[in-house]
């Protein structure tokens, strides 16, 4: 650790760039370099019109037909780079003379895409800056091209680790904040896995690295067509640890949504946490009916389906209920085939007589903050004042789903979040107000480990392997 690497004192750096205008010129020949051109055209949507980089790359790549070794370096870079925005932004900052917001946003762009080469890929580094540097040049001319380019030089001067060290903050008055730098994540995020883990040293770290890294693809066999195994073999997959619909793919095998199975319907791309904690519900013990289920926020749909597929093996049937129309639709048509009744409207004022179902899965809207690892640039854009806003919307969701299960049965409480508010704040509250029993919900995720004390299930990417998500089964009072 370097003396003088925190606080007002940074190291002096003569002669840093200034960002010029930008140029009016002619344009100037295409780059052949269509990974990283599509990797900063993302990178450039994703700062522009908030869109989402797993949305519009995937899109990008199939239409300009750019598949094989480029279409795995431009997901790379562009989820990479989306990824580690913040850790990128204060070392450009520190090799700009200017703060960012003076920064020209195209040029930004470029200087993540290059700075995450440099700093976390093992592209040689004159090759990181050249083809960064002609890509700008060819995109926004020569003038942006020098700024990038002198900037991009200081960011080489130093490997990751020596940028953290300088940068981040002191971890011994404040380890969540430097870890929360190292790892790329916001600091309020960083402070909620630590209390979510009730720890701010070893296990954080090992959640945080794990959250940014690139995860693996999880599917889902869909009950009575077939079996993990079979679904294994035919994808070249493993078979799940923990699911027993389960299987695992490596990160970076290409579009899931190509796979022959998941073609045909006979399965789903799906995180192994979001089946478990499905799962989760239908193993708690029921005395009496057991066919009508109730999935009160449906959309897109993979827990609907899971949970139809085994409902309609005993020859029971799923209700869905999505409040937005467009992913109403997805979940018509993820569950075409299977015992299934989709309604649009709001979980907390359906026309649904009290009572009227078995078991009702609440997998409520959250921030998502589980799931950070699939969504690239969703941790800079999340704000700690989402959580307010979302925890009123959930506990109303899960004391209607108490009302709307029968008395004896049973509600899933779910959010792919481990942010206590979202979490255990929200079932100790609506348990004591609606007197509902929590079940311990651990002896419904059996032959997992490390869940902890219960009777809430915590899931972690660095335990599980699976999105953070957490699970909790409550019983409406007979
Ligand atoms: C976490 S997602 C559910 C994911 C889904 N269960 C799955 O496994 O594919 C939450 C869903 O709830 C929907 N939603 C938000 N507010 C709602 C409300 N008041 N009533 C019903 N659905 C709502 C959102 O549009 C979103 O589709």
């Amino acid at each position: 650790m370097t003396s003088h690497s925190r606080g007002a004192s940074k190291p002096s750096r003569p002669q840093r760039p200034h960002p010029p205008r930008r140029r009016t010129g002619p344009t100037r020949p295409p780059v052949e370099d269509p990974a990283r051109l599509a990797a900063l055209e993302t990178l450039r949507a994703v700062r522009q019109r908030d869109a989402y980089a797993n949305l519009v790359l995937p899109q990008l790549l199939r239409d300009r037909r750019i598949t094989g070794r480029d279409a795995a370096l431009a997901t790379e870079l562009t989820y990479g780079a989306a990824r580690a925005q913040g850790l990128l932004d204060a070392v450009i900052e520190a090799c700009s003379d200017r703060p960012l917001s003076e920064v020209d946003g195209s040029a930004l762009d470029a200087l993540r895409l290059g700075a995450y080469q440099l700093l976390r890929t093992r592209i040689p580094s004159h090759a990181a800056v050249a083809s960064t540097v002609d890509l700008v040049r060819a995109e926004l001319g020569s003038g942006i091209a020098g700024f990038v380019n002198a900037v991009l030089r200081r960011v080489a001067e130093q490997d990751e680790a020596a940028w953290v060290d300088e940068l981040a903050p002191d971890p011994d008055t404040d380890p969540i904040g430097n870890l929360a730098f190292a790892h790329a994540h916001p600091r309020w995020i960083a402070q909620a896995f630590a209390e979510a883990l009730g720890s701010r040293d070893e296990p954080l770290k090992r959640a945080l690295e794990a959250d940014d890294a690139r995860p693996a693809v999880h599917l889902v066999a869909r009950p009575g067509e077939v079996s993990a195994d079979e679904l294994a073999a035919i994808t070249g997959g493993d078979v799940a640890p923990y699911s027993p619909y389960g299987v695992h793919l490596e990160a970076g095998a290409g579009d899931p949504g190509d796979l022959e199975p998941v073609r045909e319907r006979l399965a789903n791309v799906q995180d192994e946490g979001s089946q478990l904690c499905a799962l989760a519900l239908t193993r708690a013990p029921l005395e009496g009916t057991d066919d009508r289920w109730l999935d009160l926020c449906a959309g897109p749909g993979g827990k609907a389906a899971l949970l139809a597929a085994l409902v309609g093996l005993d020859g029971g049937e799923l209700i869905a209920v999505e409040k937005a129309p467009h992913r109403a639709e997805l979940v018509r048509k993820i569950t075409s085939g299977l015992p299934v009744t989709v309604h649009v409207a709001d979980g907390r004022e359906t026309d649904f007589v009290e009572g009227a179902f078995d078991r009702v899965l609440v997998d409520a809207p959250c921030t998502g903050l589980g799931a950070l690892r699939r969504r690239p640039e969703a941790r800079w854009r999340r704000q700690p004042a989402d959580v307010g806003t979302l925890t009123k919307l959930q506990r109303e969701l899960l004391t209607e789903a108490l009302r709307l299960v029968r008395p004896g049965g049973v509600v899933g409480y779910v959010v792919c979040s481990p942010h206590l508010s979202e979490t255990v704040g929200v079932v100790t509250d609506v348990a004591r107000r609606t007197g509902a029993e929590v079940l311990d919900t651990r002896e419904l995720f059996p032959g997992v480990p490390d869940l902890g004390d219960g009777p809430h299930v915590q899931l972690w990417p660095h335990l599980h392997g699976t999105d953070a998500m957490f699970c909790a089964v409550l019983r409406r009072p007979s």
